[in-house]
């Protein structure tokens, strides 16, 4: 390898790869989950998902590049990763939150990604590769966002919730803790 050109092309193989397996995993993902958001998610992600592939054959057009005959062994890795989550039983609302730390594990791998062959595009000056890539970048980091609100506002809490009845039976009595509080704070002053 002796060319940036040379390395684009090979960083755009190995995510023409990546996408291409996703596509193919999101949906059991989306099967698995039992948030109705969350399945959203995932649903909607695979569309876009599709349309990353679209971009990067677009892109490859543009560099009169192929992109196939490149395996991405991280994506496989995760995705490897993201079968074991399919494969367990259990709470329903903590196989969700494993789905979404699988699924994030993706998207970052993914933005780290896109960021690298955008940078390289820009270098080399070609336009069109880097507003494409810059528009699944950003595609990629609103899906990691809505999952991590999907995460914070619904899954996290309600798996909590469902922990805490087992707590709060070997909890102090409610008087113990709050005078322990008062002290606390009296003493403080
Ligand atoms: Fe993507």
């Amino acid at each position: 390898m002796e060319s940036l050109n040379e390395l684009l092309q090979d960083q755009l193989k190995d995510l023409y790869n990546a996408e291409k397996q996703l596509v193919k995993a999101l949906p059991a993902m989306a099967k698995k989950a039992s948030t109705p958001a969350l399945k959203d998610a995932f649903t909607t992600h695979l569309e876009e998902t599709k349309e990353h592939v679209q971009r990067l054959e677009r892109i490859g057009q543009a560099l009169s590049t192929k992109l196939t005959g490149k395996t991405c062994k991280a994506m496989a890795g995760l995705i490897e990763e993201g079968k074991e989550v399919l494969a367990e039983k259990g709470n329903r609302l903590v196989l969700d939150a494993a789905l979404i730390a699988a699924a994030q594990r993706v998207e970052h791998y993914e933005i780290s990604a896109y960021g690298s062959a955008r940078a390289l595009a820009e270098k080399l000056s070609q336009r069109d590769a880097v507003d494409l890539l810059q528009e699944t970048l950003d595609e990629e980091a609103a899906a990691d966002k809505k999952l991590s609100t999907i995460s914070l506002d619904e899954v996290l809490p309600e798996a909590a919730s469902g922990n805490e009845e087992d707590e709060d039976s070997q909890a102090e009595p409610a008087g113990a803790s709050s005078s322990r509080g008062r002290s606390k704070q009296r003493s403080s002053r």
